[in-house]
C-alpha cells in the first residue's frame, strides 16, 4: 500500500470511529446567553405561596432571556469576585452541572462564562425520564454531579453531598419558575443509564435528578 494510500485508509478508520462523537455536536454553536434580568420577579414570600410541581406543559418554546434567567437562578454566578454560586454546596465543590435538553440538542451550561457549550445536537427530551410530558417540554434540565470535582470524600460522602447540593439548585429553579408563572417538576424517575450514555457522561459523572420547565399548558376552551 502507497503512502496516500495508507492516509486514506487511516482518515476513514479515524474518521468512522471520530463520527459518533464529534458528529453529534457538530450543528450545534455555543450560546452566548443575555445578562439576568436581576430587577425582575415577583416578592419572596409570594414566589413561596406559589411554588408547586405541573405535570403538564405547552410544547412552546421557551424566549432565550428566560433560559438565561432560568439557568442564573438555579446556580449561576452571583458573586464575580469568588465566582460562588445562586446554590451553595458543600465545601465550595461546585460539583453539580446542569445540563439542558431541548429539541435542538443538549447544552451544558457554562455559568463562568454564562452561555450554552453545545454537548450533542439531537432531540433526547425522551430520554431524560419516565414522564410522559419529557419528551414535548421544551426545556429538560438535568443535574449531574461531577464525581472528580469532590476531593477525596468517601463515596457515600459523595453520594450524600451530590444528592443535597442537587436539592438547593432545583429549589432555586422551583422559586425562579413560581416567580415567572411557568410550570415545573423534578424528577427522579429517569432511566439513568441509557440518559448517560445519550450524554456521553463519565463513569465518574453521576446523574441526580432532572427537572422540566416550561409554560403551563392552557385548559382547552370548551365551545
Ligand atoms: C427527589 C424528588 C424526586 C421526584 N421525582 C418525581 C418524578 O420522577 N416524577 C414526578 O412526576 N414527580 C417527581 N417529584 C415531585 C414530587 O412528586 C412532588 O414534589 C410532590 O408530590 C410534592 O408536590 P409539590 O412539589 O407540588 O409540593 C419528585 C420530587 C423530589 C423532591
Amino acid at each position: 500500500m502507497n503512502s496516500m494510500l495508507k492516509t486514506i485508509a487511516v482518515a476513514m478508520v479515524c474518521g468512522t470511529l471520530l463520527a459518533p462523537i464529534w458528529g453529534q455536536s457538530e450543528e450545534l454553536q455555543p450560546i452566548q446567553l443575555p445578562k439576568p434580568r436581576l430587577e425582575a420577579g415577583k416578592p419572596l414570600m409570594q414566589v413561596l405561596k406559589d411554588r408547586k410541581s405541573s405535570r403538564v406543559f405547552s410544547s412552546e418554546k421557551l424566549p432565550i432571556q428566560t433560559i438565561a434567567d432560568l439557568l442564573w437562578a438555579a446556580c449561576g454566578i452571583n458573586r464575580a469576585d469568588s465566582g460562588k454560586r445562586t446554590a451553595p454546596t458543600a465545601v465550595n465543590w461546585q460539583e453539580i452541572d446542569v445540563y439542558i435538553a431541548t429539541a435542538e440538542g443538549l447544552y451544558l451550561y457554562d455559568a463562568v462564562a454564562h452561555g450554552l457549550k453545545p454537548v450533542a445536537a439531537g432531540d433526547i427530551r425522551e430520554l431524560t425520564g419516565k414522564n410522559a410530558f419529557v419528551k414535548d417540554a421544551p426545556v429538560n434540565l438535568i443535574f449531574v454531579a461531577d464525581l472528580a470535582k469532590m476531593g477525596k470524600a468517601s463515596v457515600p460522602n459523595k453520594d450524600f453531598y451530590a444528592a443535597t447540593d442537587t436539592g438547593f439548585v432545583s429549589q432555586n429553579v422551583y422559586l425562579f419558575c413560581a416567580s415567572e408563572g411557568l410550570a415545573t417538576v423534578v424528577r427522579g424517575s429517569i432511566d439513568r443509564p441509557a440518559l448517560a450514555k445519550a450524554m456521553h457522561l463519565r463513569p465518574d459523572q453521576k446523574i441526580v435528578l432532572a427537572q422540566t420547565v416550561g409554560l403551563p399548558k392552557k385548559a382547552v376552551q370548551k365551545e
